[in-house]
């Protein structure tokens, strides 16, 4: 960015120097080895750089070929260079190498950068992953592709970073979904909690209930009747293999016990008094229940919850549990008795919004907390219980909240959200009684009342995303350091097309 600016400088001042060596002055420098975000834990600077060209080969182990093949196709996209992956490169050949093994943590890794080749080192593939990540945003997005020497040595402050997409509101199709996986995987986040269900639309297939997709996923639904569609089973199998060959677990929700109204219209016999509630379209919240009483509701909630968990490898399965207002306090707590302890049956950990610690079985629970206070009674009671908890403050974390009242879209309800404002937290003691120790990581909820294209998802994600990805990686924060690397990051948006938030709090480079 430096060198842009002297350019221009220098074009006006001295525009026959100019004329006669731009390409000399428009030559980008290496990348610093410490512009990455998520900030690395140390990066030490030193030596000479390592200069990628045609013949570079990657090398590695062929249990790592996965890894090494989406490093080959980054590296493709920024330089055109179609990098051969092997398993043993020839003796003369300049390599970048991936090697698994290394005694260190879960994600960490090691990258060292010489004159002769880079090393990439790990415990095993997620940290390469990792650690590939790091090298992609090292390598210059205009030729010579040289990558600045020296050794960054990472770990991970969290081991759940997550970000939430919700295409309940408006459906997001698979393409759109995979396209979210792969940036915000960029950054380090190797969670994506999908929210499947919502009083607009019901988006996942169900067989034993196959009314909630064909009525409650049909066109029409959605908010303004524009977000219909579902996923099908093969559609999100599809989708959890996308995304853990990017290291990204999918994590299910389904929101009850309120938040139904699209599966009562699908199913009247899940209200108390069996007639059918009229579609909603608009958004509302609080208003559907479950009916506690009627033993079909658990019917329901088991099968749903079975045909969830054998969908999903990974730990979590989400129950929802927020904004129950239509359900009595008594009636909330017998429900999630019932219900927390279904999920463990089918072998997952349950997961909710932190209302769900009102419930005395959510002490094995993980709570998602989304309030805008810093204290919490019940959740902090849960704690010391032994409740785990991740750290979504809507107030903070929340990437569908305006940025300021000029954003054309998303709301306002827990206030504006500049990049700034959701970079300066931190989630290790955020709430009162919730030491970092019963934090699991943190989580940047994307709902879509306002959304409807990959567009606007990208417009609200990005850059809020990049800031709380960092808040979950990066021990320590600095908003002047992350500023200068955001700023140098927006060109790589740019050039993969993303149609992130232009910040005015941010110099972006061009
Ligand atoms: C929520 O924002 N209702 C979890």
């Amino acid at each position: 960015m430096r060198i842009t600016r002297l350019a221009a400088v220098l074009a006006c001042a001295l525009p026959l120097i100019v004329a006669s060596a731009p390409a000399a002055l428009a030559a980008p420098a290496a990348v610093g080895l410490g512009s990455v975000i998520p900030a690395p834990i140390e990066v030490h600077p030193h030596g000479s750089a390592f200069k990628i060209t045609k013949t570079t080969v990657i090398e590695a182990p062929r249990s790592a070929f996965d890894v090494a093949d989406r490093l080959a196709e980054a590296l493709r996209q920024t330089t055109g260079y179609r990098l051969r992956v092997v398993s043993h490169a020839p003796g003369h050949a300049k390599v970048i190498s991936l090697r698994t093994g290394a005694r260190l943590g879960p994600e960490a890794y090691r990258l060292s950068v010489r004159r002769d080749g880079i090393s990439l080192q790990a415990r095993d593939n997620a940290g390469l992953f990792a650690g590939v990540q790091t090298l992609r945003q090292l390598v210059p997005l205009r030729g010579p592709f040289t990558v600045a020497g020296g050794d960054i040595a990472d770990k991970p402050r969290f081991g759940y970073r997550g970000a939430m997409l919700d295409i309940a509101r408006h459906f997001h199709t698979p393409a759109e979904i995979k396209r979210y996986i792969d940036e915000i995987s960029q950054f380090k986040v190797n969670y994506l909690h999908l929210h499947l269900s919502d009083d607009q639309g019901w988006r996942i297939q169900i067989d034993s209930w196959p009314r909630l997709t064909t009525v409650g996923g049909a066109a029409g639904t959605g908010v303004d009747g524009v977000g219909g569609g579902f996923l099908t089973k093969a559609d999100y199998r599809d989708l959890v293999r996308y995304a853990a060959s990017r290291y990204v677990t999918i994590v299910p929700e389904i929101d009850m016990p309120g938040h139904v109204n699209a599966a009562q219209v699908a199913y009247p016999e899940l209200t108390c008094d069996g007639v059918a509630p009229r579609p909603r379209t608009d958004i509302d919240v609080g208003y559907s229940s479950l009916c506690i009483g009627k033993e079909i509701t658990y019917r329901f909630v088991e099968d749903v919850i079975r045909e969830l968990a054998a969908l999903t490898p990974g730990p979590y399965l989400h129950i929802g549990g927020d904004e129950a207002h239509a359900t009595t306090e008594a009636d909330y707590i017998a429900f999630q008795q019932r219900v927390l302890p279904l999920v463990a049956k089918y072998g997952k950990k349950a997961y909710g919004w932190n209302e769900i610690t009102q419930a005395p079985a959510a002490h094995n629970a993980v709570a998602q907390y989304w309030g805008l206070s810093r204290e919490n009674a019940s959740l902090a009671a849960a704690v010391a219980q032994g409740t785990k908890v991740i750290m979504s403050p809507a107030n903070l974390a929340y990437v569908d909240q305006k940025y300021d009242p000029s954003t054309r879209l998303g709301l306002s309800w827990a206030g504006f959200i500049e990049v700034q404002k959701a970079y300066d937290w931190d989630p290790g003691t955020h709430v009162a009684g919730v030491p970092e120790s019963a934090v699991l990581g943190l989580e940047a909820p994307l709902w879509s009342e306002t959304l409807r294209s990959i567009d606007d998802i990208e417009f609200m994600a990005f850059p809020r995303i990049a800031a709380l990805a960092e808040l979950g990686w990066s021990p320590s924060r600095d908003w002047e350091s992350f500023r200068t690397r955001l700023g140098a990051y927006g060109p790589r948006w740019t050039a993969r097309g993303v149609d992130f938030y232009p910040s005015p709090q941010i110099d972006w480079a061009r």
